[in-house]
This record gives C-alpha cells, sequence and structure tokens, in this order.
C-alpha cells in the first residue's frame, strides 16, 4: 500500500502490475479491500489502482460533506501523482459508480472504458435523502456500529448469507470500521447527487454494466435500462449475486471484466 498526496488529500492506495491501467473504485462505507478477489487476480494482466476514498480505509479526512465530484477530483489528482496519464479503466461500485459519472463528466479524456456495477444513475427521492441525513447525524452522535444491522441484509443475496459466513463476516467488520465522519461526510454528499440519467447517451465510452441477480438496491431491470440509454454498453448480470457482486461471484465478475478488457 502507498500513501499519496493528491487535492489536499492523502489518501491510501493498493497499487500493483503493469500494463493497462485499472481503477477500482469502492462503495459506500467501505474501502480498497471490498476488491480482494480482484486486486491480486487482476494484477497479473494490469496495473491495478485500487484507493480508499476519502475518510475511509486508510485515507483521512476532515470534511463536513464529500461531494461526488470530490471524490472524482481526488482521483485524478491521485492518478497525476501516480505520473498516469494514458486513459484508464475505471470500475466502480454503487457509490464508486456515482463517482464514475462525475470522473466521466470531469475528465473524459482520461477514460479509456467504464465498468459500472450495482450502481444508480438517478438521484435520490426526497425520503432516501432524509434517510442519509439521519444517518450522518446517528453516525456522529453514536458511532458506526449500528450500520452493519441496517445495511448488511441488502448487501447480499440470501445465498450468500446463509453459504458465505465467512465474507458476511469480513463485510460486517468492514462495515463497522468505518469513522463516523467518513459514513457522514459520504451519506451527505451521495444525498445532494444530481440525476444523471440525461447524461447517459453522450457517454461516448465502450462501457460495461454489471449486476448481480438479486441486488435489491440497484435492481437489474434499472441497469438494463442504464445500459440500453448508453451509446456503446454491455449489460452483464451475474449469477448468486447481490449488491457486492464483485465480492460475491468473484469467478464471473473477473471474466466479464476481462472478456470486457480483451485481457485473455
Ligand atoms: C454503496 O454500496 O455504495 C451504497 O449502497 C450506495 C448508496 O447508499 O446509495
Amino acid at each position: 500500500m502507498r500513501q499519496v498526496h493528491c487535492n489536499g488529500q492523502q489518501l491510501q492506495v493498493f497499487d500493483e502490475g503493469h500494463g493497462p491501467v485499472l481503477l477500482l473504485v469502492h462503495g459506500f462505507p467501505l474501502d480498497h479491500t471490498m476488491w480482494k478477489p480482484q486486486l491480486a487476480e487482476l494484477a497479473k494482466d494490469a496495473r491495478v489502482i485500487a484507493p480508499d476514498l476519502r475518510g475511509f480505509g486508510g485515507s483521512l479526512i476532515n470534511d463536513h460533506t464529500v461531494l461526488m465530484e470530490q471524490y472524482a477530483d481526488d482521483l485524478a489528482g491521485l492518478l497525476d501523482q501516480l505520473e498516469i496519464d494514458q486513459p484508464v479503466v475505471f470500475c466502480g461500485l454503487s457509490m464508486g459508480g456515482y463517482i464514475a459519472w462525475q470522473f466521466w463528466k470531469r475528465y473524459p479524456a482520461r477514460l479509456e472504458k467504464l465498468i459500472v456495477c450495482d450502481t444508480r444513475a438517478v438521484n435520490d427521492s426526497p425520503e432516501v435523502a432524509r434517510g442519509r441525513q439521519l444517518m450522518a447525524e446517528r453516525a456522529m452522535r453514536e458511532g458506526t456500529g449500528f450500520i452493519a444491522e441496517t445495511m448488511l441484509p441488502k448487501l447480499l443475496a440470501p445465498d450468500t448469507h446463509t453459504q458465505c459466513p465467512e465474507l458476511v463476516d469480513d463485510l460486517r467488520k468492514l462495515v463497522a470500521s468505518a469513522s463516523p465522519m467518513s459514513v457522514a461526510a459520504a451519506q451527505r454528499g451521495m444525498s445532494q447527487r444530481v440525476d444523471v440519467s440525461g447524461w447517459l447517451p453522450n457517454i461516448n465510452v465502450p462501457t460495461l454494466v454489471i449486476c448481480g441477480q438479486y441486488d435489491v438496491v440497484s435492481p437489474c431491470e434499472e441497469m438494463r435500462d442504464i445500459a440500453a440509454a448508453l451509446p456503446d454498453a454491455v449489460f452483464v448480470e451475474l449469477n448468486d449475486a447481490g449488491h457486492m457482486a464483485p465480492l460475491e461471484n468473484p469467478a464471473e465478475f473477473n471474466l466479464a471484466l476481462r472478456d470486457f478488457c480483451e485481457w485473455r
């Protein structure tokens, strides 16, 4: 792991491998370790860059709110610091996908391909945005211990819960380890997202849209519509997986990613 100063932040980043650059951007409230089945495996084909976003994992934070645009700026700054000027394959899951849309908007020339996993293009309903504000306040008041029990049932497919106790346990620990400030800042930032559905027809970058079959946070029907609205996209539904598709079905996920990137 490396520590990198960029965009006024100190970010921790996994950086291994050579060749085409694959930027893996984690979801909320996780860190780069959610890509554990991808990190070393895909570093056989690419230079894998997997940061901890501002406040998560080993990265620092001192913000009330972090907008998706700010995370995108952090990532562009990170690529600069790592002296990566070639266009990258940007792969984001859920919140990482919200950041991907902003990265495309701000840095289109830095994208070779886009992979959006288990994410949404629409913004929050007023009820969801309100729920995020409440979670932010509660996390700051009493810590993040309550979040795992709220989120975990929604993150994983039913069979993952019963058949993969170790994965469930690791994910629970990861969610519980998120700092109150990082959770609050990200929730406030996500609640201020705009609806980017209208951007989709203009995203002229080859895109892979991946969704776990049992995702209840960003369901397959919605992600199929995202793929249909993009000019150059393929949609892949991953079997036996929920919202955390790359973690729940890494074999199919890695195969789909390699096929799309033509790393065979
Ligand atoms: C995530 O996995 O990043 C979250 O479910 C995103 C969200 O809260 O909308």
